[in-house]
């Protein structure tokens, strides 16, 4: 940083109420944005984060139209939970508040109201999408055809997700709306432009030139915007929720949600703090912050600078957009749609008191340069391997020894001895760079650092060996153990960005009063005579039936998500009943059933097919079924199917089964008893 701020505003995105919040939002947004916060109150230096709903936009009013509900329940019920949710994580918002709030009308529509006033619209008539059945025009999500770039079919009117080209509902080849399913016509209407063209070359200035600090991804988006050339770009809606558009003639439009959404970062601190948010906003001594997810980049980076330039008035524009790419889950993208996420308001329920392990393995694993996937089994290591070896035991044998030794009293230290000061000087180190990493948001760096004073304390306690140095020089161990006590105060103050809960319990056991930057590393933070609290454990172990029941859970919706999204194969050429006639298609009874050794795939027949000797098959179907429980049950197979040797064995025949859409197998076979050896025909 070069420039000294007075202040700092952190705005983290408005997410969508269309769905709960889900660990690709916390790792994207608002768990970094929540630790530079914490972070910066603890160093003292004021700061105040800015959080709340997005609650207009198309997705939401579709969900409502499914659901057979207003667009203002959906918008309860979803800001409620997630509201709710991020308080129970302890993301620190100064407000959270809703973009369908008074303040927040106002205030967008004063804004709009403002650039109109300026001149800084173009109005324009266009011919937009119509739905002649809906009564209605078709924007963004209302309409869905064909990508013009990618050919993929299902693009919507404002995006294509499989190219993720923006695009403009007229754009789409084959349109269809998504309310009845109709082919739209053309229709005229008037609506306000931003013209983006207008700002270019500030905006290429202020990025370009001005930013050369920006993460990589955000610098090169912005660059490929601007080289491609802006556009002007429409500002409102023919829809009936949302803001309404504050001119005369405008009846039936509200402002694009992406036009009042970031307004909603200045209504929330007008909320916040009605008599100085404007010093939050316009006072050049303040630096803003955007926290936001890699496909917000555009607009904040670019539309919505337009639009305070547009204003005036002093409005800052953000010294820092530093955006995460995305989060995957078990190897797949996550997604609302297809419930493929772990929601924020069900791991709370599911791992209760177990917050800080997810902040901690979020961001372990962030997205920070590129997409990163969250595993069940990594949580699991992460939370035993580190969290519980490493941090919690450290803190757990300095407390357990301080009471065994001196009835919890912390002693007061002797000479130092080089080892304490290496002690010492590594956390100065530690310090150093874990301060540096947050400053310049590289928050999985910083986290390591953190870690850093639980693997010192561990290596020293290792080293010093108190318990045995108890026996033959009882003086030195008060100065190892008082040293301990310091390092588990470091580990307090350096872990509470990341792990406020663990921190304020650390805190408590040590006896802290207040906690603050300037204390890391210190070497009186416990002064001798401190009372330690009881030893409680800081972590407990995730055990594996806690893991197995989270990745029963994603295989379960896997496999329905399969299934829904499941087409037939399209059938194969025609044949005569004489072709078919020579499948020799029976029933059999099986009679025995077993594993074929070495072979992860194969179950070895015996059948009883009617004639006095059995038939052997193998059947590739071990993964789906125990071989036990096909004993006694009928199939049916192809007695003509010239034999095979599978795996040393020879297979007279085949059986069948279905390929169903999980990839999964269902042995076909009659659904009443038949006799063995009779055709099917
Ligand atoms: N709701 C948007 C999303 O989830 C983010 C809006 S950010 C704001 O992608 F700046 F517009 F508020
Ligand atoms: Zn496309």
């Amino acid at each position: 940083m070069t420039k000294e701020y007075k202040r700092t505003l952190i705005t983290t995105a408005l997410p969508y109420t269309n769905g709960p919040v889900h660990i690709g939002h916390l790792a994207g947004v608002y768990v970094p944005a929540d630790i530079y916060a914490r972070y910066l109150r603890l160093a003292g230096r004021p700061v105040t984060m800015i959080g709340g709903s997005d609650e207009h936009g198309v997705p939401i009013t579709l969900k409502a139209r499914k659901e057979g509900v207003t667009p203002q329940d959906i918008v309860d019920r979803y800001h409620a939970l997630i509201k709710e949710s991020f308080e129970g994580l302890g993301i620190s918002f100064d407000i959270y508040s809703r973009t369908t709030s008074k303040t927040h009308h106002e205030t967008a529509s004063e804004f709009f109201r403002h650039l109109y006033d300026k001149g800084e619209f173009i109005e324009k008539t266009s011919e937009q999408l119509y739905d002649p059945e809906a009564g209605q025009f078709l924007a963004d999500r209302y309409v869905t055809g064909e990508c013009p770039h990618c050919h993929n079919q299902g693009a919507y009117g404002d995006q294509c997700e499989a190219c993720g080209t923006s695009l403009n509902a007229t754009d789409l080849i084959n349109p269809k709306s998504t309310i009845t399913g109709a082919t739209p016509v053309l229709k005229e209407t008037k609506h306000w432009y931003l013209p983006l063209d207008k700002w270019e070359p500030t905006l290429r200035e202020w990025i370009l030139e001005g930013h050369k600090e920006w993460k990589t991804n955000v610098y090169g988006q912005c660059k490929s915007w601007l080289d491609m050339g802006l556009q002007p770009r429409a500002v409102s809606r023919d829809l009936s929720w949302g803001v309404p558009v504050p001119v005369e003639g405008a009846d039936g439009k509200v402002l694009y949600v992406w036009f009042d959404a970031p307004i909603g970062y200045i209504s929330n601190t007008k909320e916040l703090l009605p008599e100085s948010w404007e010093t939050w906003w316009k006072d050049p001594e303040t630096r803003v912050i955007n926290f936001i997810g890699k496909d917000n980049i555009v607009f904040h980076c670019i539309v919505f600078p337009a639009m305070l330039m547009a204003y005036g008035d002093g409005f800052q524009l953000p010294d820092n957009v530093p955006a995460n790419e995305f989060l995957n889950l078990e190897g797949d993208k996550i997604s609302t749609s297809r419930n493929w996420a772990v929601w924020l308001h069900e791991y709370l329920a599911d791992f209760p008191g177990k917050q800080d392990v997810l902040r901690y393995v979020l961001t372990a694993n962030a997205p920070e340069t590129k997409d990163n996937d969250f595993t069940w089994r990594d949580f699991q290591a992460r939370n035993n391997n580190e969290l519980v070896a490493i941090l919690g035991n450290f803190v757990n044998r300095v407390i357990v020894l301080t009471h065994k030794y001196y009835e919890g009293k912390v002693p007061a230290p002797g000479a130092f001895e080089e080892i304490d000061n290496a002690a010492f000087a590594e956390m100065e180190d530690l310090k150093k760079s874990l301060t540096e990493n947050l400053e310049t948001f590289h928050f999985r760096e910083a986290l390591k650092d953190a870690m850093g004073f639980a693997r010192l304390g561990n290596k020293y306690l290792q080293e010093c060996e108190p318990w045995k140095t108890i026996k033959t020089d009882p003086e030195r161990v008060h100065t190892i153990l008082y040293t301990c006590a310091q390092i588990c105060a470091s580990i307090a103050v350096a872990m509470e960005p990341f792990m406020p809960f663990m921190s304020e319990r650390l805190v408590k056991m040590l006896g802290l009063e207040k906690i603050s930057w300037d204390m890391l590393a210190g070497k009186d933070l416990v002064p001798a005579g401190t009372t330690l609290g009881q030893a409680e454990l800081l972590f407990e172990k995730i055990d594996d039936a806690a893991i197995e029941a989270q990745i029963n859970r994603l295989e379960t919706i896997k496999k329905e998500n399969a299934i829904a999204a499941f087409k037939p194969e399209d059938t194969l050429p025609e044949i005569k009943l004489d072709e078919f006639a020579k499948v020799d298609l029976r029933v059999g009874t099986v009679v025995s059933c077993e594993a074929v050794p070495k072979a992860k795939k194969l179950l070895k027949f015996e059948i009883n097919d009617g004639t006095p000797k059995l038939r052997t098959i193998v059947s590739g179907i071990a993964q789906h079924y125990n071989p036990e429980d096909l004993v006694g049950k009928q199939v049916i197979f192809i007695a003509n199917l010239a034999p095979a040797k599978i795996r040393g064995v020879e297979s007279q025949g085949m059986i069948l089964s279905a390929l169903n859409a999980d990839g999964s197998l269902t042995v076909a076979g009659p659904t009443a008893k038949a006799t063995p050896g009779a055709k099917v025909c």
